[in-house]
């Protein structure tokens, strides 16, 4: 099987994360592009890579039979970049969120479609294999059916962390606070877990204590599926530390749940018990950034060289997005919204 040819468009704080991955595994990847705006990133990523060429502007790998483009700039580039690359024919897949506007993530899809390549979406935390142990669980119906969930983040985003980046903390760039950057992963697991269609959100989003920022620090919302189950989240990011994010998931005959990747099992008749088998992951940079980067981006590889489906693909990857723009909707209106 030959080499996927890569292009890395945004060598920044997540970048290195991604440089390990494909240093580990260089029997896949060819990183033949390290792209920054800024010449010194792209220069510094591109020194881990034989043959990896660095650039400034994209679009000078757009006709250079690449493979994959992977997409870790600011949130607002992800759309136009993604659209642009994948009308060049190149497969896409891009950090979260996949968009800051939900018409451009449509769009994503739909150029996805017609020009028949792949489009993927990083939400790694699925791929913890506890989470993915207890996904299995609710489809195989252990839990009844699901009446409630519930997750709670409180995070700590310092005015140091805003002050260092030229787009976080804005609307325009980031398209949002606590809820676009850092709840989505967990926005997206409790969708994914509870496995139905959103009828309606109902939240709040407040700037409480970052006042140094235009965007959300903090927010509290309930969306109701059409299972019936009521989900309530809070998420803030001025607490003192990373805390574990908690998330559960109630059924009828049970509930499960997981503290940051640790995830707990609690069925009826049964004794309480953990699922501590581990990663495959590899661990780089933060704690909360999890380790599944490397487990998702195989699989994604693997579906590219297999021309199987996408498990994230952009339809997976804009419901959370979806979630998170009705907050913010139903925060401006001061209403529910409809799905
Ligand atoms: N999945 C996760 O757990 C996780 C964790 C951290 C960050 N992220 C995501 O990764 C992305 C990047 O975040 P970050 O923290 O690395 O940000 P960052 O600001 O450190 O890096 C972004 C980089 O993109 C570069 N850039 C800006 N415009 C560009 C353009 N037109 N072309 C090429 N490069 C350009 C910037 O110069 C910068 O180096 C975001 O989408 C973020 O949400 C995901």
């Amino acid at each position: 099987m030959s080499k996927l040819r890569i292009a890395m468009i945004g060598c920044g704080r997540i970048g290195e994360m991604y440089k390990e991955v494909f240093k580990t595994i260089g029997e896949q990847v060819e990183v033949a592009y390290a792209v920054d705006t800024k010449p010194e990133r792209a220069e510094e990523f591109s020194e881990s890579f034989p043959d990896c060429k660095a650039v400034t502007d994209y679009r000078e790998c757009l006709d250079k039979h690449i493979d994959v483009f992977h997409i870790a700039t600011p949130h607002h580039l992800h759309a136009p970049i993604a659209i642009d690359a994948m009308k060049h024919k190149i497969n896409v897949l891009t950090e979260k969120p996949m968009a800051i506007e939900l018409k451009d993530a449509e769009e994503m899809i739909k150029v996805s479609e017609e020009e028949k390549v792949k489009l993927g979406v990083i939400f790694q935390t699925r791929y913890v294999k506890g989470c993915m142990e207890l996904k299995k669980l609710i489809e195989q119906g252990k839990l009844g059916k699901i009446v409630s969930a519930r997750s709670y983040l409180s995070w700590s985003r310092t005015e140091d962390y805003y002050k260092g980046s030229d787009w976080k903390g804005t609307w325009d760039k980031e398209g949002g606070g606590v809820l676009i950057d850092q709840a989505i992963h967990s926005i997206d697991r409790v969708q994914w877990l509870i496995g139905d269609k959103v009828e309606w959100v109902e939240g709040n989003i407040s700037t409480r204590y970052h006042k140094f920022i235009d965007v959300e620090d903090s927010s509290e919302a309930l969306i109701k599926f059409n299972n019936g189950c009521l989900y309530h989240l809070f998420a803030c990011n001025y607490y003192a530390y990373d805390a574990p994010i908690e998330i559960e998931i109630v059924g009828e005959k049970g509930k499960v749940g997981l503290k940051q990747d640790l995830a707990w099992v609690e069925l009826e008749g049964q004794e309480h018990y953990e699922i501590t088998d581990g990663y495959d992951g590899l661990s780089v940079g933060p704690d909360y950034w999890g380790c599944s980067h490397i487990t998702q981006i195989k699989d994604y590889y693997n579906s590219i060289e297999n021309d199987t489906p996408v498990y994230i693909d952009g339809k997976e990857g804009i419901k959370a997005l979806e979630i998170i723009k009705g907050i913010y909707s139903s925060s401006k209106k001061g209403e529910k919204i409809y799905f």
